[in-house]
């Protein structure tokens, strides 16, 4: 069952997606009123519940309150995978990890619209969250989108040179990373504060008007909410790799 979140996203990226089409603008990355975009960038591996949350429950205010004008979004799906040897690649939670973090990365490349791509990884994760991702490809048919480029792309081995790209990109992180999620702002990863990524992208931004959702009594609700429990819900980069099984092409 489809939760009536998950419906309002799908709606809101049929909007997107339409959007888009019509404004030929609508993916330049200076606004109007001059001011660039703020760069979010989640690192994440596919299976860690804490990404899979985060995706979930935090990520999609983005397009809740209408910061997504001025945020320049980028996923990484590679997380605490390691490269052994040249192209080798264990992931912290076993081969499935691998595949799906193949998959979401051939989805980012398949469709680089990100309300497309984000739509799909949305669904992905929705099901990781609920411990169902072995139905991972039942969001080709939720999203009426089309299985066959992604096939190609895993099976070519495209999917996994762009996971070698990954992991060049995550192991090239300064400071590095030291769990996942790790979100990064303007260069500024937020540690143990990344769920309040919506204040530190409102802090970022110089541009005027600010968006609704930066308007200040929004953001002492979030942060007095967030600031509340302690986070540490993170997996760690050198926690042990559950399976010994590995992955290669
Ligand atoms: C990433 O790739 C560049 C260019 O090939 C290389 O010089 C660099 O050492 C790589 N970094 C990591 C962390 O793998």
């Amino acid at each position: 069952m489809a939760s009536p979140r998950f419906l309002f996203l799908l709606l809101l990226s049929y909007v997107f997606v339409f959007g888009s089409v019509f404004n030929p603008s609508s993916s330049a990355r200076v606004l109007s009123s001059g001011a660039a975009k703020v760069s979010l960038a989640l690192y994440y591996e596919t299976l860690c519940p804490f990404s899979a949350n985060f995706i979930v429950k935090y990520l999609p205010k983005v397009y809740d309150e209408d910061l997504i004008k001025i945020v320049d979004l980028k996923l990484v799906p590679y997380g605490n995978a390691k490269l052994q040897g040249e192209d080798n690649i264990a992931c912290q939670h076993g081969p499935f990890e691998c595949l799906l973090n193949t998959v979401e990365a051939c989805a980012i490349d398949v469709w680089p619209d990100l309300n497309t791509h984000f739509a799909f990884i949305y669904c992905v994760e929705h099901l990781v969250k609920e411990g169902k991702y072995p139905e991972w490809e039942s969001c080709f048919d939720r999203l009426k989108l089309d299985s066959k480029p992604i096939s190609e792309c895993f099976n070519s081995g495209h999917g996994k040179e762009l996971e070698l790209y990954y992991a060049n990109v995550t192991g090239s992180l300064q400071p590095p990373h030291k769990y996942v999620p790790w979100v990064v702002v303007d260069n500024q990863p937020l540690y143990e504060d990344y769920e309040n990524f919506v204040t530190y992208v409102c802090k970022a931004y110089k541009g005027n008007p600010e968006p609704k959702a930066c308007s200040t009594s929004l953001l002492h609700q979030v942060i007095s909410v967030e600031k509340a429990k302690p986070t540490r819900e993170v997996c760690y980069a050198e926690e042990t790799i559950k399976t010994s099984a590995s992955y290669s092409s």
